[in-house]
Formats: C-alpha cells, sequence, structure tokens
C-alpha cells in the first residue's frame, strides 16, 4: 500500500480518494475550496453520488482519507483538477498548472504525478517541463526520456452517477511520459480497479479521452439534427430512430435538449484548438448541440404564446437524468431564457436539488412534480429523470425534448 495525495476533490477526485483509502492506500486530499475540505473531513459528500456516502465514511472513520487545504508528500500523487475553456473556446491550464506548482516542492525521486484531467495533446509534457523549471534539483522525464519522477496521464471516464462502480470496473488508458511511468502509474490503478490497463505513451492518452468525448458529441449532434429535420417534415423522431436502429449496423443516439456537463460540451473543443482547420465536424457538432437549448426556448416561446397567461413547468433542471448537476446544463439555459419571457409564469420541477439555483431564484417557482402538473398549461420535458417516467400529460400541451412519452 501507498500514500497518496489527491488535489482537487471534486466529481473525480472524491470518489477516487475514498476508492483509494478503502484498499488500504494511506490518502490524503487536498481542495482550494474550504467548503469541500470540511465536508470532506465531515465524511459528507458535497454532492450527490451512489455509494459515494458510505465509502467516504468508512475512509475518514478509518483514518485513512483526511483533506487539507494545500497537498502533502506522497508516492503518487494523483491531479483531478478542473480543465475548462475560456472565453475564446481554448484550453484553461490554470487550474492544473496551480496543481503542479504546489506538488513542485514536495516531489522525491521515485514519486509518480498522474494527471487525470481531461488534457489537450501536449498537456502533460508541458506539466512535466514546469515541474523541471521549478525543481531544476530534480531530474524529470520529457517524452520518451526517463527522469527521477513517473509522469503520467490516466483520463478518467466514469459517468456520474455511476462513479463508484466505474471506477472499479472501467478500462483505464495509463498514458506514460516513458513505458517505466506508465508501468509504476498502473500499479496503482491495479490496487482497485478490475478494467484492463492499457498502456500507451501520455500524447495518446490525452487524444483518447478527446476522441471519445467527441465521438459522443458527434453522434449526439446527429440525433439532434434528425430531430430537427423530423419535426420540419412531421415525422414522429422516436418513431424513426427506432425503426432505423434496427437495421444491424445503425445504432442513432436518442436526441435530446443539448449537450451540458463538464467534458462533452467543452473536451471536443481542445480537439478543434489543436488543428482548427482539421476539425470542421467536430466543430459543427458543437454547433449542433450548442443551438439546441434556444430552438427548444423559441418552440416554448411559440406555444406560451397561444395562450393568454401561460404557466409553463420545466421539468428537469440537470445536464442528464438522474443526478443534480447543472454545469452546461441545457435545461438550465432554457429554462432561465423562459424566466426573461413577460407574462410567462414559470414553474421548475428538479427532484434533484433543494431548491433553485441562484440564476433562477425569484424568477420561478421550484415545485414537486404533482403540483406543476396541476398548475402548468405546458409541460416541458427536458430531462429524462426516472422520477417523471410515466406522468400524466391529458390536457396539457407537451414538449418532449427527450422522448420519455415516446417509451
Ligand atoms: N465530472 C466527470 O464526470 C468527469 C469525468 C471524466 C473526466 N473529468 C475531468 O476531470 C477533471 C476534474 O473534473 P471534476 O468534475 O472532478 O471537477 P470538479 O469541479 O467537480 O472538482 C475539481 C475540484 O478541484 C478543486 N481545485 C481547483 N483548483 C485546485 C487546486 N489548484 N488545488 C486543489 N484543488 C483545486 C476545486 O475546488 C474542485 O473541488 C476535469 O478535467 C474534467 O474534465 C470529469
Amino acid at each position: 500500500m501507498s500514500d497518496v495525495c489527491v488535489t482537487g476533490l471534486g466529481y473525480v477526485g472524491l470518489p477516487s480518494a475514498a476508492m483509494l483509502a478503502a484498499r488500504g492506500h494511506q490518502v490524503w486530499g487536498c481542495d482550494t475550496s474550504p467548503a469541500v475540505v470540511a465536508a470532506v473531513n465531515a465524511a459528507r459528500p458535497h454532492f450527490q453520488e451512489p455509494e459515494l456516502a458510505t465509502l467516504l465514511e468508512a475512509a475518514v472513520r478509518t483514518g485513512r482519507l483526511a483533506a487539507g487545504p494545500a497537498p502533502r508528500a506522497a508516492a503518487f500523487h494523483l491531479l483531478a483538477v478542473p480543465t475548462p475553456f475560456t472565453a475564446a473556446r481554448r484550453p484553461d491550464l490554470s487550474f492544473l498548472h496551480a496543481a503542479g506548482d504546489a506538488i513542485a516542492p514536495l516531489l522525491r525521486p521515485g514519486d509518480c504525478v498522474i494527471v487525470e484531467s481531461t488534457c489537450p495533446v501536449g498537456a502533460t509534457e508541458g506539466l512535466a517541463a514546469r515541474l523541471a523549471a521549478a525543481r531544476p534539483d530534480l531530474r524529470l522525464p520529457a517524452l520518451g526520456q526517463p527522469g527521477e519522477i513517473h509522469i503520467a496521464h490516466c483520463p478518467e471516464r466514469v459517468l456520474p452517477g455511476q462513479a463508484v462502480r466505474e471506477l472499479i470496473a472501467n478500462d483505464r488508458i495509463i498514458g506514460g511520459m516513458t513505458p517505466a511511468c506508465a508501468e509504476r502509474a498502473r500499479t496503482l490503478y491495479e490496487s482497485f480497479a478490475t478494467g484492463a490497463c492499457l498502456m500507451t505513451d501520455c500524447r495518446t492518452a490525452e487524444f483518447v479521452k478527446l476522441s471519445e468525448n467527441a465521438y459522443r458529441d458527434a453522434n449526439i449532434a446527429f440525433a439532434n439534427e434528425l430531430a430537427g429535420i423530423a419535426q420540419a417534415v412531421g415525422v414522429d423522431v422516436w418513431q424513426a430512430i427506432a425503426l432505423a436502429n434496427r437495421h444491424p449496423r445503425v445504432e442513432i443516439l436518442r436526441p435530446g435538449a443539448g449537450v451540458g456537463g463538464h467534458c462533452i460540451a467543452v473536451d471536443p473543443w481542445f480537439l478543434v484548438d489543436a488543428a482548427p482547420d482539421a476539425a470542421p465536424l467536430i466543430r459543427a457538432a458543437r454547433a449542433v448541440n450548442d443551438a439546441k437549448p434556444r430552438q427548444i426556448a423559441a418552440r416554448l416561446r411559440a406555444m406560451a404564446a397561444r395562450l393568454k397567461a401561460p404557466r409553463v413547468a420545466v421539468l428537469g433542471l440537470a445536464y442528464k437524468p438522474d443526478i443534480e448537476d447543472l454545469r452546461e446544463s441545457p435545461a438550465l439555459s432554457i429554462a432561465e431564457e423562459l424566466a426573461a419571457e413577460p407574462g410567462l409564469e414559470l414553474l421548475v420541477v428538479e427532484p434533484h436539488l433543494p431548491a433553485l439555483p441562484p440564476c433562477l431564484a425569484g424568477r420561478a417557482r421550484h415545485l414537486p412534480l404533482a403540483e406543476a402538473l396541476e398548475r402548468a398549461d405546458i409541460l416541458a420535458i427536458l430531462v429524462a429523470h426516472r422520477a417523471f417516467r410515466g406522468l400524466p400529460t391529458e390536457g396539457k400541451m407537451v414538449l418532449d425534448t427527450v422522448g420519455l412519452l415516446a417509451g
């Protein structure tokens, strides 16, 4: 068993820290948010994730996991900080660089630094160069050239809502600066993961993770585009897709209200940024998915315009079913647009949130499903939460963006 320092205790870092502690490692978690540190030390997950509370409780109670605002020396450093994009849709590596700067003084020969954050190609080498500049007394590896520290990129692929199960079961991409770096990183993952550890170099690992998310985005864009065409020609898109998918080599995804979250709506831009002229399809997919919330809000406004004092119930705010995460949520941006519509009363049903987010506070009413169903003229089904299945819609105008009523 090893000592491990996990920097960034969010959706990725916290389940990983708790899992490593559960498997007997001594884990120190570090986060710049005092609220996150306090919650972790109190064994309280600061977001909803099945099984995490039990794992965290055991990790903290046994003394194998504790957290603070700064990193500590450890045999393994896991970096799980945000990698968002800038206003110009370029990768923002400031969090990763700050995390690297914080661990640099702590590094000792033989330590292993693993970047789990999703990165543009070259970011892991950039981090190694940054660590080398901060620690001229140490020999850091360069791509293919060994050093005294191991550095690897092991992108995280967990699905929020199934993170604990997938942490164990998913296959892992282990991308080393050198084969020895990958080997060292592999030993940590093999201590808790049952999925295969697939070894490669860090550039390929970065590219693979971005490709996975760009693939998902492009396929969702295709389904979303079909939904728009089907509406224009008066075809039920859900029935059409179900029939098309009976072809042995066709598997069209389900359309929706757009694409949200921290990953699929962001990561494809890292590929576009790397080679803009080579990425017209990936860029177009982003545009298709980004346009979707505005199109849906326009359809809802048109439906509301037919009524004198329209009451619209938005069902779901999260960016995907059965979680409370609002990051980049298309449903939230649709709700915000509707909240700005004069004369429209906005009702919001989000069973995964205790209250409305600040951007909607005072501009909409947060209601339980039954009450919203009673009051609303128009139902906008924006998220396929399990809680919404089988809802009665008689006498209502309905816009079902996720095919909940189609089965
Ligand atoms: N959420 C997912 O499902 C998911 C899946 C795969 C990959 N990823 C990637 O993993 C990375 C982390 O994502 P996340 O969803 O866990 O983010 P998050 O925002 O939930 O958590 C990141 C945490 O890092 C902390 N932080 C920021 N800068 C720090 C610093 N310098 N030192 C210490 N702590 C710092 C923040 O306070 C926050 O608590 C991103 O690159 C993301 O793209 C996320």
